[in-house]
């Protein structure tokens, strides 16, 4: 996949560089490139941003940079056209699923958003889509593009060692993963559950299930609800 990200800062996206999606990129599944939206400005301030129409506080985004950027950048490979994408906190919520559909992208562009935001012509000119990490204002869409990017990434074929540990995520399901341990059997007084250390693969398989359904309940209850509504929670009593 290659992914194409478009700021004024293109330093934060430095911890790509690092981990599981560090080692993508090394091994060629993922090619990350950031561009400085200024490359694209003509002015000798290399001026990004102007007052909002209707007044109001801070700045937004001038449209002729953004629009230089990704017309250059979405001509880079002829016949193919990349899937663009801005992050803002007024875009639909970003799910495992939209995650697993993106990882079936072959090029994504993601535009960086600062101050109030871009001009909207731009989005309704070139996004495909607008997404929203959570309910809370960050000062920019780069820190929404890593999380976007670190969690299509290990989605994508060779990236994470084990295969299974995609399928068995927290919301693969819709529901919560189980708590998990490891050595040693006894720590601070706490103990590693007994069914764990049984060996009996169908008991452990139950267990988890439980776990994953208790846990849910408890902690979203929202996501428990869509489970029992969509049939995901009801596979346990036929396990
Ligand atoms: N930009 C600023 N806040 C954001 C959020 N919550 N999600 C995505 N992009 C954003």
């Amino acid at each position: 996949m290659r992914a194409d990200v478009v700021t004024i800062f293109p330093d934060y996206l430095q911890p790509l560089r690092l981990s599981l999606v560090g080692r993508a990129q090394q091994r060629g599944t993922l090619d990350v490139r950031a561009h400085d939206l200024r490359t694209w400005t003509s002015d000798l301030h290399r001026t990004v941003d102007d007052a909002p129409y209707g007044g109001g506080p801070g700045m937004v985004m001038r449209p002729e940079p953004w629009d230089a950027a990704l017309t250059e950048i979405s001509a880079a490979v002829p016949g193919s056209r990349p899937r663009v994408v801005v992050p803002t906190p007024a875009g639909v919520p970003f799910t495992q699923r939209k995650a697993e559909e993106l990882a079936r992208e072959p090029w994504l562009v993601f535009c960086c958003g600062r101050y109030e935001g871009i001009d909207s012509r731009v989005v309704e000119a070139w996004a495909d889509d607008e997404i929203s990490i959570g309910d809370y204002v960050l000062a920019g869409g780069e820190v929404a593009t890593l999380v976007i990017l670190e969690a299509v990434a290990r989605l994508l074929p060779g990236v994470l060692g084990n295969s299974a540990s995609a399928a068995e995520d927290s919301f693969s399901d819709g529901l919560l993963e189980a708590p998990v341990y490891t050595r040693p059997q006894v720590w601070r007084g706490m103990e590693v559950p007994a069914v764990l250390r049984s060996g009996d693969h169908g008991a452990v398989a139950r267990w988890r299930r439980e776990q994953s359904l208790t846990r849910t309940g408890q902690r979203r209850p929202d996501l428990l609800a869509e489970a029992t509504r969509t049939g995901t929670a009801n596979r346990a009593a036929a396990e």
